[in-house]
């Protein structure tokens, strides 16, 4: 390993120190900032050893721990030196739950799946790294998900304060819809009756009950694995006072006219739900509507959903936010509509 010669500089006033020696140009950036006995070892240019120590540091010698400023990407392209058939094909980019890597392959990559997710846990420090092979699909919403290393599928997304647990093979997390998730965090929902018909592991459930202010959110969730962690998030997020979780399908919800707030966070058949939504909301309550539309036809359709469900008039539409891109000319939307209480379903 190369040699340094390093500064000691007292820990307790590091920072300044350091700074100095850095915008002088004295430090050897190449080489890390290590730590013995109360002190900040700064490792110094060769030209600049004789400036520093006139400065009255006391100097050493030591090993460099060099540092790597290669970027992940950089690092995992040199570990696949010997495989140009890779050369550009190769994820460059992945997503993070915890300490897990999800990665999408392109199918080139395939016969190479074991070595990718080796060296992908190495360079990254994951645990388990996993390949999304189809999206998520069916009325649960599962992934489609091939591990390519580790063992360990479970693991924890810090994510606006929040703890969502989850197995990454069993249980979906749309990462798109983190400000979505941020808004329902945002939302004033003093002293409400909220319910959340599609609960899943608690995406829109979790930030809603611990910041909005609701009295009470029921969470209703049908796939029995996504119900069990949005159980454990209900207990690990301290929210189990708040949030009452309801294991089955939203249509057999009971009870007419008390919900404050409905949210419908499930996309492309929310509108056979309407029924269900607007027996339980209360008139004046609001619902967080969630489809996906063309993108040029969204508000015509909205309109038109809302028109079929409480008759024209009988709602009125706060807002419409882009949620986030789903497929060429298509986006998923969220729509904000008050329930006026002259709609429709309130003679039911
Ligand atoms: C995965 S979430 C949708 C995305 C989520 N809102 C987000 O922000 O990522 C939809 C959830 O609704 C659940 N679900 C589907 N149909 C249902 C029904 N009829 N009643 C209750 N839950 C249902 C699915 O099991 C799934 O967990």
């Amino acid at each position: 390993m190369r040699r340094v010669i390093f500064a000691k500089v007292p820990a307790d006033a590091a920072g300044q120190h350091i700074r100095t020696l850095m915008d002088a140009g004295y430090v050897d950036r190449h080489a890390k900032i290590g730590k013995v006995d109360g002190f900040r070892t700064v490792p110094i240019l060769p030209e600049h050893i004789d400036t520093v120590g006139a400065m009255g540091f006391e100097m050493g010698e030591g090993d460099a721990h060099t540092l790597d400023r290669r970027s992940p990407q950089e690092r995992i392209a040199a570990r696949f030196a010997d495989h140009p058939d890779l050369v550009g094909i190769l994820p460059d980019r992945w997503e993070s739950v915890g300490d897990i890597i999800i990665l999408r392959l392109d199918p080139r990559c395939l016969p190479y799946s074991e070595l990718i997710g080796r060296v992908y846990a190495e360079v990254l420090g994951a645990k388990t790294v996993c390949a999304d092979t189809k999206g998520v699909s069916g009325e649960f919403r599962r992934p489609s998900m091939r591990v390519l290393y580790g063992t360990d599928t479970e693991s924890v997304r810090l994510e606006n304060g929040i703890r969502y647990g989850f197995d990454v093979t069993k249980v979906m997390f749309a990462s798109g819809n983190t400000d979505e998730r941020m808004r329902m965090r945002m939302q004033d929902c003093s002293g409400e009756t909220v319910v959340d018909m599609f609960a899943g592991i608690g995406y829109f459930t979790l930030p809603l009950a611990k910041y909005s202010g609701a009295r009470r959110v029921f969470a209703c969730e049908k796939n029995p694995e996504s119900y069990a962690f949005l159980v454990r998030n209900i207990r690990d997020n301290g929210l189990t006072d708040t949030v009452i979780p309801v294991l089955g399908d939203n249509r057999h919800l009971r009870g007419r006219a008390f919900a404050d707030r409905v949210l419908m966070g499930y996309v492309q058949t929310t509108s056979e739900f309407m029924d269900t939504a607007l027996r339980i909301i209360r008139p004046g309550g609001v619902i967080h509507y969630h489809d996906t539309f063309y993108v040029s036809e969204y508000m015509d359709r909205i309109r038109s959903i809302f028109d079929d469900a409480c008759g024209e008039g009988g709602y009125e539409i706060l807002s419409v936010r882009e949620v986030k891109s789903f497929a060429p000319s298509v986006s998923h939307y969220v729509a904000d509509v008050r329930i006026r209480p002259s709609h429709r379903n309130s003679m039911l």
